[in-house]
């Protein structure tokens, strides 16, 4: 088990900036996810942690030694890759146990470890094959078997479950989650899947454009994201955003178009323009508010998301199990004060104000 700590790590790739002025301090133990949509530097960001790309400039600290200068195998991570990597002319057996056939160790030992990865993974039954005999998931275990036999001191995932299908995807993710609680290494996950980071991490770093934008627990980045890109990213369905102004008639409110949602006493009214952010379990459909039109139904199982035409936009109520609404169907809205947040129209960033 490890500390890291990525201080101001920068990467450029000519003039192109791909990782700017990262900081990021994970801790012994801990499961931290580097979320983002394609293209943000996180799988830079990995590789660089890993030792296969140089930094620009910025210190990367193990252990609170720095590493900068030290190979792959010296930093003492291990990698598990999108694409597995696995050697296709290796058995399971060979694939598991080459990192420490290649460190030249006792041939008993090898076995017995081998062995040992391989049931805890449940691939004891494979162990003759060769990659290209196992289906994507089994492969799957085979590289993080591979990684897991090193007793790495961090774990480095690059988005490990996207060649799965979306079944296989969900026990694997239990899977990793499970093999974390057991041996508790320090681990790195990358992933673009929001709800694949809500459900693995002790804490999620949310990258935009190269940046760092926030790094915080599952419940922070959903309940108190740092900006409208956060929170626009996190959470199923996507937020909705509406611009609207403070009135004080009938006690404070925000008003939004025609509706006026009332707002506590103890409210600290912002000086600059505001936008509002509304979740969709914070939204009521039925006989309190304004008429509006359905627009879209969406049953996803236990919950039915409900989109509705909203005071020129759109909104989206969560409804608990199958709802029987059809579009074009008339509804009233109601929006519940407790789950606004509120924005910064120009920075963009959440205001605390409640
Ligand atoms: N060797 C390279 N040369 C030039 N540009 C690169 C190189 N590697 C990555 N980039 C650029 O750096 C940016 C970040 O790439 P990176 O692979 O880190 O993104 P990512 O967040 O992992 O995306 P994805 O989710 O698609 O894997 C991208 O714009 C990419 O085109
Ligand atoms: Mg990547």
């Amino acid at each position: 088990m490890a500390t890291l700590e990525l201080i101001n790590i920068n990467k450029k790739f000519g003039d192109f900036t791909a990782v700017n002025d990262i900081n990021l301090r994970v801790e012994e133990g801990e499961f931290v996810t580097l979320l983002g949509p394609s293209g943000c530097g996180k799988s830079t960001l990995l590789n660089m942690t890993a030792g296969l790309e140089d930094v620009t400039s910025g210190e990367i600290h193990i252990n609170g030694e720095k590493v900068n200068h030290l190979g792959p195998f010296e930093r003492d991570v291990a990698m598990v890759f999108q694409n597995y990597a696995l050697y296709p002319h290796m058995t399971v057996e060979e694939n598991i146990g080459f990192s420490l056939r290649l460190r030249k160790r006792p041939k008993n030992e090898i076995q017995d470890k081998v062995r040992k990865v391989a049931e805890m993974l449940e691939l004891d039954k494979f162990m003759h094959r060769l990659p290209r005999e196992l289906s994507g998931g089994q492969q799957q275990r085979v590289a993080i078997g591979r990684a897991v036999i090193r007793e790495p001191s961090i774990f480095l995932f690059d988005e490990p479950f996207s060649n799965l299908d979306a079944a296989l995807r969900l026990k694997t993710r239990g899977e990793i989650k499970e093999l974390h609680q057991r041996l508790g290494v320090t681990s790195i996950f990358v992933t673009h899947d929001q709800e694949e980071a809500l459900s693995l991490s002790d804490r999620i770093a949310v990258l935009r454009l190269g940046q760092l934008e926030q790094f915080g627990t599952p419940e922070d980045v959903y309940s108190r994201p740092a900006s409208k890109y956060v929170a626009r990213f996190i959470g199923t369905p996507q937020m909705d955003i509406f611009a609207g102004s403070f009135v004080n008639a009938d006690g404070l409110h925000f008003q939004i178009g025609e509706a006026g949602i009332p707002l506590p006493v103890s409210f600290k009214i912002p000086d600059t323009a505001v936008d509002v952010g509304i979740r969709a379990e914070f939204v009521t459909l039925g006989s309190k508010g304004f008429d509006s039109a359905i627009r879209l139904v969406q049953p996803v199982g236990p919950f039915t998301y409900v989109t509705v035409d909203w005071q020129g936009g759109c909104v989206t109520a969560r409804v608990n199990g199958v709802s029987h609404m059809k579009p074009k169907e008339t509804i009233k809205v109601e929006i519940d004060p407790e789950g606004l947040l509120f924005f910064d129209r120009i920075t963009e960033k959440r205001m605390d104000l409640q």
